[in-house]
This record gives structure tokens, sequence and C-alpha cells, in this order.
């Protein structure tokens, strides 16, 4: 089975897929983290971000020996992946390996902004989180601080807005549900309600008892 958790909110730490691919016993894809990795390589080489030849050739040699470095937590490399995330010629390169992630057995999680409508289009069940940008911004700001960065919270959250405007309307891959998605909206759930409502979707999807 393949599972795809897409949207604005659907990453926050890989939380949310981490916790469901553990549940069911499957593997696990924050694919934020390819685009982040992409990013942290030009920064790291000087080169602009918006240089598509350099961005390509990160993208082609990407490690995911890489993925644990905690350099790609950081909301500035958030905003920098979201930059190079908008090349399509990075998006093409990266399609093979998230795709082949996702069919090996014995079933996967991925999230990320497009996994429902380009990289696994017919996933068996498909979750698109939402919640309120003030609520994201409060848990960004805790996050930061529990790793010891500092936090300005009216900051972060012009970034988030910035940071959806400009995944929603690129033109390739643009953050969108997928038409067969269920929405959740997490505002007002912890992480514990949020694990709990994904998996009665799951399992509601599994049993035949949701369409969407
Ligand atoms: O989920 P995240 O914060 O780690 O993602 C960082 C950026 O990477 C996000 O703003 C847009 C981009 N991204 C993407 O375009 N497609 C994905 N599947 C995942 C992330």
């Amino acid at each position: 089975m393949i599972i795809a958790i897409d949207g604005p909110a659907a990453s926050g730490k890989g939380t949310l897929g981490k916790r469901l691919a553990q549940h069911y016993g499957y593997r696990h894809l924050d694919t934020g983290v390819i685009y982040r990795a992409v990013a942290h390589e030009l920064i790291r080489q000087g080169a602009d971000l918006a240089d598509e030849t350099r961005a390509v050739r990160a993208a082609l040699e990407l490690d995911p020996d890489t993925f644990g470095d905690p350099a790609l937590k950081s909301q500035t490399m958030g905003e920098a992946a979201s930059v190079v995330s908008a090349i399509p010629k990075v998006r093409l390169v990266l399609v093979d390996f998230q795709r082949q992630f996702a069919m090996t057995p014995p079933g996967a999680v991925l999230d990320g902004r497009d996994i429902g409508t380009v990289i696994c289009p017919d996933a068996d069940v498909k979750i698109f989180v939402v919640a309120d940008p003030k609520v994201r911004a409060r848990r960004r700001a805790l996050e930061a601080r529990g790793r010891g960065e500092e936090a300005d919270e009216a900051k972060i959250l012009a970034d988030i807005l910035a940071r959806d405007e400009r995944d929603q309307n690129r033109p390739v891959a643009p953050l969108k549900p997928a038409k067969d998605a269920y929405l959740l909206d997490n505002s007002k759930l912890d992480i514990e309600a949020g694990v709990r409502a994904a998996i009665d979707i799951v399992e509601a999807v599994r049993a035949g008892r949701l369409r969407v």
C-alpha cells in the first residue's frame, strides 16, 4: 500500500508520515528533505538558488545519507528548498527516486506537496493536511526553539505565507489537493490526535467506508 500525505502542513518534523509508517510497518520518506538537501548543496557551493544547471547536478548527485543532517531542518533551508523546488528540471530528476521508494515493499508513506497529484497519482490513500497558518507558525517556532534556534513567530508566519504562495502558484506540480484526497485539518489537533485521525482515514478508505 502507498499512502500519500500532502499539503502545506504535511511535514512539520515529518511526524505524521513517520508515525503512520511506523503504525503500518511501512517505509517513510519526507520528500521535503530531498529539496532541502539540493538547496543545502547549492548554499554550500555559494551558488545562486535559481542556478538551474547546478541545481540539477545537485539533484542528480543526491545522497540519501545526508538526509539526517540537522542543517536541513532550519526554517531558512525550508525557504531555500521552496525556491529550488520550483525549478521544473529539478523536480523531474527527483521523480524516479521518489517512485522507486514508493514501490519498494512492504509499503510506503510519502509526504510532501505533489505526492498524490504527480509522484504517486495511484496511491491507495491520499491525505491533504492543512492547518491555520498562525498555528503552524507557533508550532515551527516551538520546534526551532527546541533545536536551540531563535524564533520570531511573526517572521515565521510571514515566511510560511510566502512559501505557501510560491508552492501553490508554481507552474509545475503546484501544491494542491488531488481530486481523491481526503482533507485533514489539524489546527486543533495535537500530534497524537492528528495521527489517530490519519489512521482513521486510512482504515475507512481501506474498508471502503470512505469515498472522496
Ligand atoms: O515540507 P518541507 O517544509 O520540508 O518542504 C520544503 C519545501 O520543499 C516546500 O516549501 C516546497 C518543497 N517541496 C516540494 O516542492 N515538493 C515536495 N514533495 C516536498 C517539498
